[in-house]
């Protein structure tokens, strides 16, 4: 039986030394399993250890157990050290870790409040049976000017403060331009309406930029009388301010393209009896509108004895801020993230 004796100091030579050079918890696994695990070495000889005579189980009987012990208390050491450790290691970096550091919170991405209100815009028009057309923004005199009743000698020229390119072509100061296009090509009744840039040779303030945005309408058709252009303008605001009951009040204002020309206020949406927005008036002036000057519509070969027209436009910029209670147009195009962050 002297085998089953060296094979006892052999296992416990190799067992030491497979625990010393275990370098990591999935290592020291691999030694558990196949020392002391169920089909492990130890196990082996406990086998055999069996099918021997009495005296010899009791002779090696107690060697074996002692050599299990051994193996799993120097196992449980080895595991408790390597647990050790890893706790060491997670103490050291919490040093370094500091909760109360800034996180940047995330950035979200959203429409830019110009183009929510647009699209609303857009979705309005379009939901009264407008379509929606754009035009260029580098424009030429006739469709600028001269379509619009506005021949080069005219002083209404000075109405706006152009930025002109060379003789004959300018950055619109109004996007009234889109009439004058659509109108040429639809020689007949329509129903357009437009959102775009207008650009203004300008000093800036809380209320001028030298770019803002125009919105505008134009309609066509047989007996066009100033009860539709009236009866329009209060569904279209009522649209946008999401009020039922808006009001508009006209009073007479001078534009070259339309005849009688009107200034438009619509009442307050947000007050009954005087409130910061209309200055205690209850009244807000809004935009532009008339009767499409007969005129314009000879200039489009449109037959002014059939039809007549409305027209409108006002500002973007000035319905928005009406709406959100923005008090300087110079925001809409700046980067401050904490203004556009507001919506
Ligand atoms: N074009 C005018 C402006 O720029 C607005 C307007 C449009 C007025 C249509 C009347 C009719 O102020």
């Amino acid at each position: 039986m002297e085998s089953l004796s060296l094979a006892l100091d052999t296992i416990k030579t190799e067992l030491m030394n497979a625990l010393k050079t275990a370098s990591s918890p999935e290592e020291l696994e691999k030694v558990r399993v196949s020392f002391i695990g169920r089909q492990g070495k130890i196990a082996d000889l406990m086998s055999s250890l069996k099918t021997l005579p009495v005296e010899q189980k009791r002779k090696f009987g107690p060697r074996l157990n002692a050599l299990k012990n051994f193996a799993e208390k120097a196992y449980e050491e080895k595991k408790q050290a390597f647990e050790q450790k890893a706790a060491d290691q997670e103490k050291e970096q919490q040093k370094y870790f500091d909760v109360t550091a800034y996180k940047p919170t995330e950035l979200r991405s959203t429409l830019h409040v110009y183009t929510e209100i647009i699209q609303d815009l857009e979705d309005i028009f379009i939901s009264m049976g407008y379509s929606i057309a754009n035009g260029p923004e580098v424009e030429t005199d006739f469709y600028n000017f001269e379509a619009l009743n506005i021949p080069s000698d005219h002083p209404a020229r000075d109405m706006h403060d152009t930025f002109w390119i060379n003789d004959t072509q300018l950055l619109r100061p109004h996007t009234t331009n889109v009439k004058i296009h659509k109108m040429k090509d639809e020689p007949g009744p329509l129903a357009v309406a437009s959102v775009g840039r207008v650009f203004r040779s300008e000093s800036t303030d809380a209320s001028h930029d030298f770019m803002f945005t125009q919105y505008e309408g134009i309609f066509v058709g047989k007996n066009i009388s100033l009860a539709n252009l009236i009866a329009t303008l209060e569904s279209f605001f009522q649209h946008f301010f999401k009020h039922d009951t808006i009001a508009i009040r006209v009073r007479p204002g001078y534009f070259p393209f339309v005849e009688p020309g009107l200034e438009i206020d619509a009442s307050c949406p947000f007050c009954s009896d005087g409130c910061a927005v209309c200055k205690h008036t209850g009244w807000i002036e809004l935009l532009g509108a008339g009767l499409v000057h007969p005129n314009v519509l000879k200039y489009c070969n449109i037959n002014a004895e059939q039809y007549t027209g409305f027209a409108f436009g006002g500002g973007v910029e000035r319905l928005a801020g009406i709406k959100y209670g923005i008090n300087d147009v110079r925001l809409f195009h700046s980067t401050k993230i904490a203004f556009l962050d507001q919506f």
